[in-house]
């Protein structure tokens, strides 16, 4: 009897707490780090899980690590901000005696400045700071007092910001190999597609590639959840429209993510209006961040190239028994770095595209984007060197990290790889990326036109 009666008494906690964590899994790229990792809720030192989280292979001693990390938790942008303030300028001027959702919306303090724009959050600062150290727990030979750190960053300063806090994580035990080492600003590898003429041309100045997305926010599913916004702000329909709708949406996912609370935003959205809205999103980056376009990921071969000639230099150095002269390399840029990147190495690629009419078919798309790059998300390359006679394997191996949890790879499905395989099976892509001519728009022929 004692075990149901437990089991009764918990059921509406349980419900408390599914509801209150309820909408945190749909913000997309607005989610928070711990939606991938819960345990770091309670402890954000835990490495987490033993099972869940990275065995690291006996009898390998780690060479090389290479971090790709998104920015922590930041501010919204200003064009977020001048909406909002709009939204909540509009929901003030009316009287909302008889619509409570509207009244406590109108009672919400609008904190937000356009001054922040897009900058990183006191909370971003943690997460960073958390995520080295948690790195560091985890290979403590590579991040041992007077190993050397490469640190490069995207020009942007919530990023630089985030390289900062990521170092002084590590704590002033770690002496980085003399001089505090500077952070490099390198947008040509952190923000590829800002240079790249074709991408820009075919996708971020191309209204009409975004098809798919605007034909969802103007379909059914978007329609329903209008008419319930609208409704419980006491609104007629045709003053709302898709735009605002999220804009309320992502100052709920900021509110969570920046303040660690649950604002009157979120009262507006069911669990089944989040999932519509996460679709939404994750639409507009699988178009213009993911599969959608070849470009988007082939824009970040330069990217990807270079991570594997340091991994060729890491174990050149090995083999002539020299020193490693990069053992760190941690790069700081956004989510568009990251995406890009795993598409082009071919994970989180579903059977079918995403598009504006399939949302039921793609309940259980691999493509979600709050799961693959939250903020701080991060993507983790370790180069190993392994004792032959103890493993009978390959000298040198490789693992891959997402979120500090191990990746299969996808030519074998397991969780370490030679680096000769790894190799292999990305040799296309790596002979065939030359920036300049994957990125290069089209010469119009002058001559041929004339003749026609
Ligand atoms: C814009 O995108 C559409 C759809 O992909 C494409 O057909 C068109 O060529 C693109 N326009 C430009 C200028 O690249
Ligand atoms: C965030 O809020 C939850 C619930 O109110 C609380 O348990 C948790 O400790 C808070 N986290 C932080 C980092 O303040
Ligand atoms: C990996 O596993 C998936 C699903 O189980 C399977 O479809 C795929 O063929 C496997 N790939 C390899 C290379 O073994
Ligand atoms: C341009 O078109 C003309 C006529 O078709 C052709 O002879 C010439 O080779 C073309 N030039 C380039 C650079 O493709």
């Amino acid at each position: 009897m004692a075990p149901r009666r437990a089991a009764a008494c918990l059921l509406p906690l349980l419900l408390a707490a599914a509801a209150s964590a309820g909408l945190g899994g749909y913000f997309g790229t607005k989610s928070r780090y711990e939606e991938v990792n819960p345990h770091l809720v309670e402890d954000p030192l835990s490495l987490g899980p033993v099972a869940a989280g990275a065995r690291l292979p006996a009898a390998c001693a780690p060479l090389q690590l290479r971090a790709l990390l998104r920015h922590g938790t930041r501010y919204p942008t200003a064009g977020q901000i001048r909406r909002l303030a709009e939204l909540h300028g509009r929901l003030r001027r009316r009287p909302a005696a008889a619509c409570p959702a509207a009244a406590a919306l109108a009672a919400w303090q609008m904190w937000y400045e356009e001054s922040l724009d897009g900058r990183l959050a006191p909370q971003g600062r943690r997460d960073m700071e958390h995520l080295a150290r948690r790195l560091a727990a985890r290979f403590p030979a590579l991040f041992a007092a007077r190993r050397r750190l490469a640190l490069a960053s995207s020009s942007k300063h919530r990023c630089l910001q985030s390289g900062a806090a990521f170092r002084r994580g590590l704590g002033p035990s770690l002496s980085l190999g003399g001089d505090e080492a500077e952070i490099e600003v390198n947008d040509a590898l952190m923000r590829f597609f800002d240079r790249c003429d074709k991408f820009i041309a075919l996708v971020e100045e191309n209204e009409t590639a975004m098809h798919q997305v605007n034909a969802f926010k103007e379909g059914p599913e978007m329609r329903k959840v209008l008419e319930k916004v609208a409704s419980a702000l006491c609104l007629p329909v045709e003053e709302l429209n898709a735009d605002l709708v999220q804009v309320a949406f992502l100052t709920c996912s900021y509110e969570l993510a920046i303040k660690n609370v649950t604002s009157p935003w979120c009262s507006l959205f069911s669990e089944e209006d989040a999932k519509i809205l996460e679709y939404l999103n994750d639409l507009k980056q699988y178009w213009k961040r993911g599969y959608g376009y070849d470009i988007n990921s082939r824009s970040s071969c330069i990217l990807f190239q270079d991570i594997f000639q340091q991994l060729d230099k890491a174990v050149e150095e090995s083999k002539s028994s020299k020193p490693i002269s990069s053992p760190l390399i941690v790069q700081v840029g956004h989510a568009e770095t990251l995406q890009p990147l795993l598409a082009l190495m071919g994970f989180f690629k579903d059977d079918e595209p995403l598009r504006a009419n399939n949302y039921i078919r793609q309940a259980h798309r691999k493509f979600r984007t709050g799961r693959i790059v939250p903020y701080a998300a991060n993507l983790v390359f370790v180069l190993y060197h392994c004792d032959q006679v103890k493993t009978s394997k390959e000298e040198y191996q490789v693992q891959m990290l997402l979120n500090e949890k191990l990746m299969p790879f996808h030519h074998s499905n397991e969780t370490i790889s030679t680096y000769a395989d790894f190799k292999d099976y990305y040799k296309d892509i790596l002979q065939n990326c030359h920036f300049k001519e994957v990125c290069e728009l089209p010469k119009v022929n002058i001559t041929a036109i004339d003749e026609l």
